[in-house]
């Protein structure tokens, strides 16, 4: 795997790159990072695309730029930039729950950089106002108590019950090794996030959304919102697998995504 650093705008965006054909961008949750894909980096999926895993701004190895609120249009501007200086051509997009987000930001503003989506884990909805308020209560946790007491209250939304220690340990640092600062951005980003349930219609590219049986956070039900309201939209279902779904069961999510990717 090739990690590469680069200039976006007035930011630097690390990428990590593996494997050969078509790009592929792999864009992760919050308040995660390039990590969360390394079974997919590792999967047959890298003989199919060149798969380039994306620290958003601020997390992983991209450094955090001093922005108050990571908006998800800021996001998608620095994968928008990243695509253009990786080659120029359309990609195939991988968004992960905020990563879907990202995503469905990236395919409004630059759809011609798109050539296929795989949205995981993820919904058109905005938040309401209860969700804000936890989006509150979560800033002053990780301000008053650190990222610690996030990522242990995080943790059994992300994964399924009876996720193996070693699991639980990955995504855990993950989390802690996220700076305090990004965390507090992505959260007003994600609490001012727009509703994209009219772009779903206008979506032309062709897209799957994959989702584990048992995620808490976006369950089956938004998957299928996806599924339906995009036109050709497909679903896949995970069993046994929570929020975090290519991590909790790796094999099965590059399978589905292989799949799709073979059929385009
Ligand atoms: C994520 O995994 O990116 C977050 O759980 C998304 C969210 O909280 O809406």
């Amino acid at each position: 795997m090739e990690t590469r650093l680069l200039p976006c705008d007035e930011v630097r965006i690390a990428v990590h790159v593996h494997g050969r054909g078509p790009l592929c961008v792999l864009l992760h949750g919050y308040p995660l990072d390039h990590r969360m894909w390394l079974d997919t980096l590792r999967s047959p999926l890298a003989e199919q695309r060149t798969l380039v895993a994306i620290d958003l701004r601020g997390h992983g190895q991209s450094p955090f730029a001093g922005d108050a609120v990571h908006t998800m249009d800021l996001l998608a501007n620095d994968v928008q930039n990243a695509i253009k200086t990786l080659g120029d051509e359309p990609a195939d997009v991988v968004g992960l729950s905020m990563g879907g987000y990202v995503a469905l930001a990236l395919v409004a503003a630059a759809p011609e950089l798109v050539r296929s989506l795989v949205l995981s884990n993820t919904k058109a909805s905005a938040d309401g106002a209860a969700a804000q308020q936890a989006r509150q209560a979560a800033i002053d946790t990780v301000v008053k108590d650190g990222r610690r007491a996030i990522a242990t209250a995080m943790l059994p939304k992300l994964l399924a019950s009876g996720a193996d220690a070693l699991l639980q340990a990955r995504v855990l640092s993950m989390i802690e090794e996220t700076a305090t600062e990004t965390i507090v951005a992505d959260l007003r980003g994600l609490a001012a996030r727009p509703d994209r349930s009219d772009l779903l219609a206008r979506i032309a590219v062709p897209t799957l959304a994959v989702v584990g049986e048992h995620d808490a956070i976006t369950p089956v039900a938004d998957a299928e919102f996806l599924a339906t309201h995009i036109p050709g939209g497909r679903m896949v279902v995970v069993p046994g697998a929570g929020h975090l779904t290519p991590m909790e069961a790796p094999a099965a999510f590059a399978a589905a995504v292989g799949g799709f990717w073979a059929g385009l």
